[in-house]
């Protein structure tokens, strides 16, 4: 019977962390396993920035964005030295398990722990929802909810100049908050790095709707697509609607998690918590058809996430008239 673990978060930071990491802390407690917050990742493991946690240290921390273990991406991690110190501190403080918190990057260096006997089951913690093996990562439904009230905003000053506002959205190479925030404003395109676009078709798709009687318009976009700065400034010159550019960034990182992800977090971080009660790492734990799951690492690291193609033409089909 497994008798320590410890829980890191690592990346990028995503609403409901705190959430997973409570969960995990009070399950392990109650199946009687003691656990150590790790903080800042990687980094923590590899300095020695270990601290025991009780019920209490998880105290009032549900409802909080951010992570009360501070995140960090850890270069030294990645080298045998730093690895090799990081298993010396797992010995250190009886580490047999630990639950890493974050995207595939971290799940990467949960698969290199596991190689070296520490137990290791990543939980997906990401606004990107980039990670292939779960329809849903942690952080997700915040993500998109704080996208869509912001786009909400930039829709009523928009609205009173009759302008065109060009958004971008965060999403790494994924274009999955692109797409939903799309649809939830009801922007007139999204462009996101996985599909096609034209500006010049989307200029001209502007101006009928313009014939049509529409005079702002909403376009999303998502980041690593191009500048959207230049998005705006060809939109303002091929159609003469004055357009603004606005780049959400980091924003969609902070606030409040969500009920939902909150709950799936929850869920989450109980189930890593069984696993390694009964011995089982070198796992992710996903979601598939609204059921936790959980797969190999390697396995999951190779598996590729496949863009909603039809959720982007039903944004646009929906957004032209
Ligand atoms: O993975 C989350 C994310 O916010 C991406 O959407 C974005 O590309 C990246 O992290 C930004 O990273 P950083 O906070 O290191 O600038």
């Amino acid at each position: 019977m497994i008798k320590t673990i410890g829980v890191l978060t690592s990346g990028g930071d995503a609403p409901g962390m705190n959430a997973a990491i409570r969960a995990v802390v009070r399950a392990a407690l109650k199946k009687g396993i003691k656990v150590y917050g790790i903080r800042r990742g990687y980094c923590g493991l590899i300095d020695g920035d270990i601290v025991e946690m009780d019920e209490m240290s998880v105290s009032n921390i549900t409802h909080k964005g951010g992570t009360m273990l501070y995140t960090a991406r850890s270069s030294e991690f990645r080298t045998e030295e730093g690895m090799q110190i990081a298993k010396a501190n797992c010995e250190k403080y009886g580490l047999e398990g630990i639950v890493v918190i974050g995207g595939d990057g971290s799940f990467r260096g949960a698969a290199d722990l596991s190689a070296r006997g520490i137990l290791t089951v990543g939980l997906p913690g990401t606004i990107d929802n980039d990670i292939a093996c779960t329809e849903y990562t942690i952080g997700y439904d915040t993500a998109m909810n704080t996208a869509m009230e912001m786009v909400d905003k930039l829709q009523d000053t928009c609205q009173s100049h009759d302008r065109c506002s060009v958004v971008e959205v965060m999403g790494r190479g994924a274009g999955f908050i692109a797409v939903n925030t799309a649809v939830a404003c009801g922007a007139i395109e999204v462009i996101t790095k996985e599909m096609p676009y034209d500006l010049d078709q989307i200029a001209k798709d502007m101006l009928e709707c313009k014939k049509n009687g529409k005079q702002n318009f909403i376009i999303v976009v998502s980041e690593n697509v191009g500048h959207s700065q230049e998005i705006a400034t060809a939109i303002q010159e091929k159609t003469g609607i004055e357009a603004r550019a606005t780049i959400l960034g980091h924003v969609q990182r902070g606030g409040s998690p969500t009920a939902r992800d909150r709950v799936v977090a929850s869920e989450m971080g109980y189930y890593a918590v069984e696993l390694l009660e009964q011995g089982i790492g070198n796992r992710v734990v996903g979601m598939q058809n609204n059921k936790i799951v959980d797969f190999d690492i390697q396995e999951a690291l190779s598996m590729k996430k496949p863009y909603d193609e039809k959720l982007h033409k039903i944004a646009q089909d929906i957004a032209f008239f």
